[in-house]
């Protein structure tokens, strides 16, 4: 990130704007500052924002972003809709995550029904999607801007079109090979950040609509994320989580070919950086080199989410995974082999075309065999314009609730029993905040991921303290400090 104070400072705002970025963007940022004030001025108070993020980790660090610009341009967060700039990060992955989107929306029309300044955006996966936004320019005129995953980076450009205007602004860029660095971020926490270390993703699996919204595999440099890394750490993050669709197949359209693995290893040398975490895996790019520098590391946490999707290796095969029951569990074997201590996490769909009763069972026996300390367990849902929606033979409801019911109760059998092999044991916990729920208790994570409640003092929130790990209550831990 720039120095963003100074960048304002010599930002000349009576010119045209600068072609390059992200010089273009900081103007606009300092072309919004001027409107806040004047609005501020008027309405006697800092104007509000409120974001609500759908979907990934991807989105909620775009989140991120777009809050780093709107606090620089003035913008106090709010905790409700009942704010002046209202955003919506929407994802499309699953058609229920749609239905809500529509929902709210129709709820922000009343609010701004009492408040004509209030601005609404929409942006997100869902918006790189034609038939969304024919509806948005068909039924939503009240929504002021709509912006797609690929120009994020041209927030407060967009932004400031609207404010000049009064128009609804719509941009969304079909595909790009753009990769805007240097902007602000914001981060929820001190202490913890994501960092994209790709965008995109090339795998078409049949079923899936993200490559569709995100475009093509494109990997950022790696000195570029190792600046950014440093500067995060300077700044007193102290964990970090390397994002991507597939970060396996990191480097493979850079100019000096690098490998994920690779990657780990120049991060690992960054002094002060104490958890390096990654998302996602795609089992059939996961290498040996991968395996090796994560056993030999002090840094990378023993924790891979590793999507299975499906146990049967017919199944697998139609939804274009690439890989077989038997791969995976060979996979799985061989990290565990490398690192017995290790946790692996998934994801899990039922009721994908053609599925039956057989194949659930093969997932089944997979759940049994990895041991999964969790699994995120989906029904399948239709999405227009994937292979997958084409196919014959869709799954009735009835028979999708029956076996995603009977894979849950096994998922959480396995679960718990997987996460409370560590009772008993002292092990060091990074605290992340106050426990919502109890007075007095905090929450944090180990390095695998599992959170732990234990009694102490805010003042230890973003340190590494260790905690024994006294009883196990299914996905969690109730802890006491040593
Ligand atoms: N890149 C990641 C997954 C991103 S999407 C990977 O390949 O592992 C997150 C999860 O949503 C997927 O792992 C899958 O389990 C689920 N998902 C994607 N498309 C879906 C669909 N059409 N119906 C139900 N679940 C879906
Ligand atoms: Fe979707 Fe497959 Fe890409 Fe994951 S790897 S984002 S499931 S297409
Ligand atoms: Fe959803 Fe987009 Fe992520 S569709 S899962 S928010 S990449």
């Amino acid at each position: 990130m720039y120095d963003d104070i100074d960048i304002l400072k010599n930002i000349e705002l009576n010119c045209e704007p600068p072609a390059e970025e992200p010089a273009r963007q900081y103007y606009f940022i300092g072309k919004c500052v001027e409107y806040v004030n004047e609005l501020r001025g008027r309405i006697g108070r800092k104007p509000s924002f409120f974001i609500q993020t759908f979907g990934c980790q991807m989105n909620f660090h775009d989140s991120e972003k777009i809050i780093a610009i709107l606090e620089q341009i003035g913008f106090v967060e709010a905790d409700s809709e009942k704010a002046d700039f209202v955003l919506y990060n929407t994802c499309t992955v699953r058609e229920n995550a749609n239905e809500r989107v529509y929902g709210r929306l129709g709820q922000l029309k009343r609010i701004k029904k009492n408040n004509p300044e209030m601005i609404i955006g929409i942006c997100g996966c869902m918006m790189q999607e034609e038939h969304v936004i024919e509806k948005i320019r068909r039924s939503y005129r009240f929504v002021d801007i709509v912006f797609g995953t690929h120009n994020i980076f041209k927030f407060a450009e967009l932004l400031y079109a609207r404010l000049k205007s009064g128009e609804q602004i719509i941009d969304i860029w079909k595909e790009s090979d753009l990769i805007v660095e240097e902007l602000p971020v914001d981060r929820k926490y001190d202490f913890k950040c994501g960092v994209n270390i790709m965008y995109g993703c090339n795998n078409f699996c049949s079923y899936c609509i993200v490559p569709y919204v995100r475009g093509r595999e494109r990997s950022r440099k790696p000195d570029d994320i190792i600046r950014e890394i440093k500067r995060l750490v300077d700044d007193g993050v102290i964990e970090i989580m390397l994002l991507g669709q597939n970060v396996n197949s990191y480097g493979k359209n850079l100019d000096k070919a690098l490998t994920f693995a690779g990657l780990l290893k120049e991060i690992e040398k960054i002094d002060g950086l104490k958890r390096i975490r990654f998302m996602t895996s795609h089992p059939k790019d996961l290498s040996d080199e991968l395996i090796e520098v994560m056993a030999a590391s002090k840094k990378i946490c023993r924790h891979i989410h590793l999507p299975l999707q499906s146990g049967s290796s017919r199944i697998l095969k139609s939804m274009n995974r690439r890989y077989t029951k038997e791969q995976y569990l060979e996979l799985v074997y061989k990290i565990k082999k490398a690192m017995p201590d290790i946790s692996i996490t998934t994801d899990l769909i039922v009721g994908f075309p053609g599925e039956t009763d057989e194949d659930v069972d093969e997932t089944i026996d997979v759940v049994k065999k990895v041991g999964y300390d969790s699994a995120f367990t989906f029904q399948y849902s239709k999405r227009t314009g994937t292979p997958a929606a084409k196919m014959e033979n869709q799954v009735p409801q009835e028979t999708v609730t029956r076996n995603f019911d009977r894979l849950l109760k096994t998922v959480q059998e396995v679960a718990a029993e997987r996460t409370a092999r560590f009772e008993g044991e002292t092990m060091p916990v990074l605290v992340e905040d106050v426990d919502s729920h109890e007075e007095g208790m905090l929450t944090g994570r180990l390095g695998n991921n599992t959170v732990v409640h234990f009694e102490g003092g805010r003042d230890l929130i973003g340190s590494i303290v260790d905690v024994k790990l006294d009883e196990c209550r299914g996905f969690y831990y109730i802890g006491s400090m040593v």
